[in-house]
């Protein structure tokens, strides 16, 4: 039990619904292993209720917080500075409370990016497929393209979301984007010429964990194949890559490297990664 006192920093998560998220014990197991005195909460704030909820940070000891579905682009309206980053994705996940004012950022992209070179890949100069065109997507296109990706093609099942967000890369961050249909010989076509396949939809994820966003046609053994969804570990896409020989990487380490990046700018700390890695997988395989 956290031994809260009137000095305890508070880091708040607004969102809603919040039932499963991971964080509260991500960042209060990191907090409580680094001996400080901050404290993760989640706050589930009622439709209507975001302004007021962003105001009463500035009542309240906060350091900062997470902002979480459906508060994301909303959250902009409410805050006094916008990393470029962020701004250019069009969305926040991240508060930080510094000199009385309220810093937005993104750390979903770089978690993201930080997972795949945690495996050894650096993104620069590699052509990637995306599969879905929504705000993990963006977050994930934009870093991706700010890292050097070499081209990014970007298929979705609404192909105008996906040539509004490959327009948006391609005017902020040079031209190195394209947008696709989801049509099978499209992206086997796309998929010949990229090294990484990333899913960024929610197909796949825990009840309906049956589903697969592209067929297994369109994979071969050379392409790493990479799932955001983390709940199941191993999605039915990550399942099929791998028994085809394809090299996979996880959700679970994009959700723990996000909040590693979002610990260091509330604490200026190095968080524990290890610890915080384990603590999500142990709760995910139980
Ligand atoms: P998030 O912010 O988590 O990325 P989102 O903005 O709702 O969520 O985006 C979800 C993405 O998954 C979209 O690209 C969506 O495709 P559409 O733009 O066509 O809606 C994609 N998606 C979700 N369910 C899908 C399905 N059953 N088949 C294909 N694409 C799907």
């Amino acid at each position: 039990m956290i031994n809260t006192t009137v000095n305890t920093k508070i880091v708040g998560l607004f969102g809603n619904p919040l039932g499963h998220s991971l964080s509260p014990i991500m960042q209060n197991t990191a907090f409580s292993l680094c001996g400080i005195e901050y404290i993760y909460i989640p706050f589930q704030v009622e439709p209507g209720y975001l302004e007021k909820a962003i105001k009463a940070m500035m009542i309240f000891n906060f350091a900062g917080a997470n902002i979480t579905i459906p508060y994301k682009t909303e959250v902009i309206k409410y805050i006094d500075e916008i990393d470029e980053m962020a701004k250019a994705i069009g969305a926040v996940n991240t508060l930080v409370v510094k000199n009385k004012k309220i810093i937005g950022y993104n750390t979903d992209g770089m978690g993201f990016t930080q997972s795949l070179k945690n495996k050894g890949f650096n993104p620069k100069g590699k052509i990637f497929l995306l599969i879905g065109a929504g705000g993990a997507a963006r977050g994930l296109a934009f870093t991706l393209a700010f890292e050097g990706a070499a081209h990014i093609f970007i298929a979705n099942r609404t192909f105008e979301k996906a040539d509004i967000l490959a327009q948006d890369v391609n005017r902020v961050l040079g031209s190195c984007a394209t947008a696709l249909s989801l049509e099978e010989a499209v992206l086997r076509d796309a998929e010949k010429k990229s090294q990484v396949l990333i899913n960024t939809t929610s197909i796949g994820m825990y009840p309906d964990t049956e589903y697969m966003p592209i067929s297994d046609e369109v994979l071969r053994p050379e392409l790493l194949v990479c799932d955001i969804v983390y709940n199941p570990v191993k999605t039915k896409l990550l399942q099929t890559a791998e028994s085809i020989g394809c090299p996979i990487l996880e959700g679970y380490g994009m959700l723990v490297n996000q909040g590693a990046e979002a610990f260091r700018l509330w604490t200026g700390k190095e968080p524990p990664i290890d610890a915080m890695t384990r603590v999500v997988l142990d709760k995910l395989t139980i």
